[in-house]
């Protein structure tokens, strides 16, 4: 059954005992594993069942970034999203597309457009791809603001680096300043952290991902910016979905473009998305 209206999960496999697990609900991504192990945090609490976007995995957060005229982060990460293909006959690497397009729900929100969303999640032994193609179908322009909201697992986040991100401005949203620029070669996580770094060129590196050696590298495409993310002790307290000490447990590390919305013209389509590779040990 493919209705749209049912939560259900699809699971992909590749070779190097690489698994990832998509649910319906947001299209959300909980789980990629390589060689078995798991790479993604999903908080023990979290909602699983439709009735709350998932805390963890990778969220999609579109048509809107954070607060405004929408919910928080928009609709697509609590929109249940509809199966449009599979394949897995290579067996070496397995995708899945999922399909979200506006309803009369979206219609009579904040954001009026008609569009459509085209996801195509693909697995390798190493890879794991999140890629969007974003379509305008109204007949007026629109902006909008989106990300791949990735929680990443940590063994402990106190060993966590983040490279990439020296000499990058960012928007410190917790101290409320902005055009900072970063100095550090490794951005680490020890208190609570809520940043964009803006127009980042190259590709980032989280280190400390599902072990303490265990390395993962973000590439982007067309999205320019990288949010930087950890409640820490007392936000993850506020958050009925994320249990008190699982702070320690993850990194958020989010891919998209959110400093400057996107424009699209009627009628044309704009691609953006990630692809995360498990590198070999430093
Ligand atoms: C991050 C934002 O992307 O998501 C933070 O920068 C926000 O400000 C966090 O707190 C989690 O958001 P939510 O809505 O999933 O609790």
């Amino acid at each position: 059954k493919n209705d749209g209206d049912e939560v259900y999960k699809v699971k992909l496999t590749a070779p190097n005992d690489a698994e990832c697990v998509i649910y319906t609900y947001g299209a959300t991504v909980t789980s990629w594993k390589v060689q078995g192990k798991e790479l993604l945090f999903v908080s023990k609490l979290a909602k699983l069942d439709g009735t709350k976007a998932i805390r963890g995995g990778i969220p999609i957060v579109f048509p809107q970034f954070g607060p405004g005229k929408l919910p928080q982060h928009g609709f697509a990460r609590n929109t249940n999203w509809k199966v449009v293909d599979q394949d897995n006959k290579t067996g070496d690497m397995a995708t899945v597309h999922f399909e979200l397009t506006d309803s009369e729900a979206t219609r009579a929100s904040e954001w009026p457009y008609r569009f459509r969303l085209l996801y195509k999640v693909t697995l390798t032994g190493t890879t794991l791809s999140t890629i969007i193609e974003y379509e305008n179908l109204d007949s007026s322009a629109f902006d909008f603001t989106t990300l791949m909201h990735t929680y990443f697992r940590t063994s402990d986040v106190a060993g966590v680096k983040v490279k990439g991100l020296d000499g990058i401005k960012y928007v410190d949203k917790i101290l409320g300043q902005s055009d900072v620029v970063e100095t550090r070669k490794d951005v680490i996580v020890d208190k609570n952290e809520d940043r964009v770094y803006v127009d980042v060129p190259g590709e980032v590196l989280v280190d400390g991902v599902g072990s303490e050696d265990g390395r993962v590298i973000v590439k982007r495409f067309n999205y320019k910016d990288i949010v930087f993310w950890n409640p820490w002790e007392e936000k993850a307290k506020e958050m009925s979905d994320f249990g008190d000490d699982e702070y320690k447990e993850m990194v958020c590390v989010e891919a998209g473009s959110v400093a400057k919305p996107v424009s699209l013209e009627p009628g044309s389509k704009w691609v953006g998305g990630q692809l995360l590779r498990l590198a070999p040990k430093a």
